[in-house]
């Protein structure tokens, strides 16, 4: 598939590496593309060109927000015609609060769902946001795949999304309606506290076991 990554940081260059050696295509939408910072964009993460937002976006079968939650709307406004393009929203709308990083929004809302009155002609999905980006481009090294929940309202893009978060190692589960991202965003913050507050790696992450009733007997 052909990706339109925008925002280079961590998380961008961390799927455009993994994503690259999968055999799917980058292209790097960034503020400046000439800043000095991204010399070495191309060749650190396999990505095939960086361009503007809108001509990034243009040709691309998956659109992936990976810029901070308070840049959301410049980049959405920037994308310009959005209709029937596939959004895989990996942000989380994070703040500063009284004890560290908190969600910003939650329970009646979520950010995925904000980026979809955003760009109410896209088809939205939220997913990649559950790990921090030191698990994207590694999930295939854990002895269990980890796992990675895929929330969004519309059938085939969903089923596009899944397909791209297996291409890299994860085991992708429907979480269902985009509304569900209310609990993804969530659990991201779980992962960033237990990072964060609690001592665990910046290389864990959250498994999915099924056992078998049969085997009870
Ligand atoms: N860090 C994690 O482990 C992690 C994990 C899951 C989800 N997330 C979420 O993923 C998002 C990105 O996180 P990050 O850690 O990758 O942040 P980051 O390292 O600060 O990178 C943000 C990127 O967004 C770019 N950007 C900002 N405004 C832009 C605009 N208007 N148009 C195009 N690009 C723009 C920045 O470009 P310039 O630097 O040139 O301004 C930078 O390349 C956040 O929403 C975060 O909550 C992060």
């Amino acid at each position: 598939m052909r990706i339109a990554m925008i925002g280079a940081g961590n998380v961008g260059s961390a799927l455009a590496r993994a994503w690259s050696s999968a055999g799917h295509q980058i292209v790097f939408a960034v503020p400046d593309a000439f800043d000095s910072k991204y010399a070495r964009l191309l060749a650190d993460t396999g990505a095939i060109a960086i361009r503007t937002v809108p001509a990034a976006v243009a040709d691309a079968d998956v659109i992936a927000l990976a810029v901070p939650w308070d840049a959301v709307p410049a980049v959405i406004e920037a994308c310009g015609d959005l209709s029937g393009k596939i959004i895989l929203d990996v942000t989380n709308p994070l703040v500063m609060g009284a004890d560290g990083l908190e969600l910003a929004i939650g329970f009646t809302t979520s950010g995925a769902e904000e980026v979809a009155r955003m760009a109410p002609a896209a088809r939205v999905f939220k997913s990649m946001n559950q790990v921090g980006f030191e698990v994207m481009d590694k999930a295939s090294g854990y002895a269990v795949p980890p796992v990675m929940f895929v929330a969004g309202d519309e059938t085939a893009g969903k089923a596009r999304i899944i397909e791209l978060v297996s291409s890299i190692g994860f085991e992708a589960i429907d979480a269902g309606p985009l509304r569900q991202a209310r609990l993804l965003e969530a659990m991201a913050m779980l992962w960033i506290d237990q990072a964060t507050r609690r001592g665990m790696p910046l290389t864990h992450a959250f498994a999915l076991l099924k056992r078998n009733p049969d085997d009870d007997r």
